[in-house]
């Protein structure tokens, strides 16, 4: 797991498999198809990594040969919120690795003059005791992203609760996305260059959405 030194909350994952594969998805050349199971397997990868400090307790099972206290993770319950629509594409892979987690959605677009996130839907588990892992594989201007965030906090759910996910990530949305929430922890595959003036990362991947759904 690499830093950035100007960003303390972000922490990008230099898996050479994660790196692989994302190298592949930036491939105009790649097909939906592959983009989309990439996604996924990066996703899972990521997932592995984010999870890792969760906490652990132990339960009372009985193997074929004796009883033992065996761990299994304590009290606090995931819940995966893919902002619409992009985040689909990664909320697919964690709900294979938490197959028990509960899934909420909350839906933005962006307007294409202003750039600031519009919201059309949002739909919540039960908020008490949970981690929410928010995912959205581009955080590209972070309005979306700091959206996102304060619907969650405007419930009640507190900064230790939130990890957001992502694949990539401009400098420009991470710089407003710790400016309003520097309590949050943010991952992503990779932090590249800059955005360009249509508020697109570069070199990027192009849009998301786009190359997992197979739209124009
Ligand atoms: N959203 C995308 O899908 N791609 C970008 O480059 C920026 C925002």
């Amino acid at each position: 797991m690499k830093q950035d030194p100007r960003f303390p909350n972000l922490f990008i994952t230099d898996h050479p498999l994660i790196q692989h594969k994302l190298s592949h998805m930036r491939d105009k050349a790649t097909s939906t198809r592959t983009f989309r199971d990439l996604l996924k397997e990066i996703t899972l990868l990521m997932g592995y990594e984010i999870t890792r400090d969760l906490p652990l307790t132990t339960r009372q099972i009985e193997t074929p040969l004796m009883t033992i206290e065996a761990p299994v993770i304590a009290g606090r319950k995931l819940a995966i919120v893919p902002i619409l629509r992009a985040g689909i594409g990664m909320s697919d892979g964690l709900m294979d690795l938490v197959p028990s987690a509960r899934v909420g959605h909350i839906g933005v677009f962006r307007d294409p003059e202003t750039h600031q996130p519009v919201e059309y839907l949002v739909r919540l588990p039960d908020l008490v005791e949970r981690t929410f892992i928010l995912c959205d594989p581009m955080v590209a201007t972070g309005n979306s992203a700091v959206h996102a965030v304060d619907v969650l906090k405007k419930r009640g759910v507190t900064d230790e609760q939130i990890i957001f996910l992502a694949l990539v990530a401009a400098p420009e949305g991470i710089t407003v996305f710790q400016n309003a929430h520097p309590g949050v922890k943010i991952y992503c595959a990779s932090l590249d260059s800059h955005l360009n003036d249509h508020a697109y990362i570069v070199p990027g991947l192009g849009d998301a959405g786009d190359r997992i759904f197979g739209t124009k």
